[in-house]
């Protein structure tokens, strides 16, 4: 099987995507695929397996002598529907979620609309633009992030009213729309699901991150200053509602694939604080660690993928 392995992109996240795809194309197993990997530059040039210049349209050549593609490539212009249409009309397969998912879950406003429809908690919040900012009174904590981007990037906790400004064009130079919410206390857990050629879907052991400090942000992210543990000691009552809602969300928005739902989880219980259809995929990113507690190596969890996307 020719599989187009596809990392990179426009967006600040591009050398996490190169990460991913990195770790992706050097776990599948060499018995079983050809790897052919295509990055997407920072400019939107894209690049050969020989990191070589090449249009748009050789790249699409390319894609149509593999069998599927792997898109990799976190965050806006890729995470966000945008290359899996692409994929689309190119008549590519893909491991993962559609055009739709991608777009709802990329948009932290919309899908928080599609949460509150299905009874599912997030944190309340409102959306900024440029022409209302100013109109925001702060009268409590909050987190002020753009509606669409990826790793914690622009998003900043407002403590202080004297903060808000700054926060508010950090996260408006990344998005034009804004969400400025509520201040969450409570441990920050991680779930994915994962759906099997045959419909089945699998919920891997619920991942808690423990960062010294709080904020699980760009640099804890990146730098491994924070701790996962996996499974997630959880109380039953906390573990089954998390995995319904982790599912129920899945579902709302058509995910395929793998997605890792993040949320909160409270004295009140689960709080939905993202999706991300395209997740982290290094190897030592959450959800290759979550499938790994489910029995599921990271080559397993790859062959799952592709197999879905071939079905
Ligand atoms: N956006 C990063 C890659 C993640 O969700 O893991
Ligand atoms: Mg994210």
């Amino acid at each position: 099987t020719r599989v187009a392995v596809i990392g990179g992109g426009q967006n600040c996240e591009h050398e996490v995507s190169l990460a991913s795809a990195a770790a992706a194309a050097a776990a599948l197993d060499p018995a079983r695929y050809h790897v052919m990997a295509l990055t997407i530059g920072v400019e939107g040039d894209w690049r050969d397996e020989r990191d070589r210049p090449i249009g748009l349209a050789a790249a699409v050549e390319l894609l149509h002598d593999c069998d599927v593609a792997l898109p990799l490539v976190h965050g806006p212009r890729g995470e966000d529907g945008t290359l899996a249409a692409l994929l689309d009309l190119a008549g590519l397969p893909y491991a993962g979620s559609g055009l739709t998912a991608g777009a709802v879950a990329m948009d932290k406003w919309v899908t928080k609309l599609v949460a509150q429809a299905i009874g599912i908690a997030t944190a309340p919040g409102v959306l900024l633009t440029g022409a209302t900012a100013a109109t925001y009174t702060w009268t409590h904590p909050v987190v002020v992030k753009p509606v669409a981007a990826g790793s914690s990037r622009g998003v900043r906790r407002v403590d202080r009213p004297g903060e808000l400004a700054d926060a508010l064009d950090a996260a408006l130079a990344l998005d034009r729309r804004v969400l400025v919410e509520d201040v969450i206390e409570g441990r920050e857990v991680d779930l994915a699901v994962l759906a099997r050629a045959d419909g089945t879907r699998i919920v891997a052991p619920a991942l808690e991150i423990v960062v010294a400090g709080g904020l699980f942000d760009y640099d804890t992210k990146y730098d491994g200053s924070a701790v996962f543990r996996v499974p997630a000691p959880l109380a039953e009552a906390d573990r089954k509602a998390l995995e319904h809602a982790a599912l129920a969300t899945y579902d709302a928005l058509g995910c395929r694939g793998v997605a890792r739902v993040d949320f909160f989880v409270t004295a009140d219980g689960p709080v939905l604080n993202e999706v991300n259809t395209t997740p982290g995929f290094t190897g030592r990113s959450q959800v290759p660690r979550m499938f790994d507690a489910a029995g599921i190596p990271y080559p397993e969890l790859l062959d799952i993928l592709i197999e879905d996307a071939l079905a």
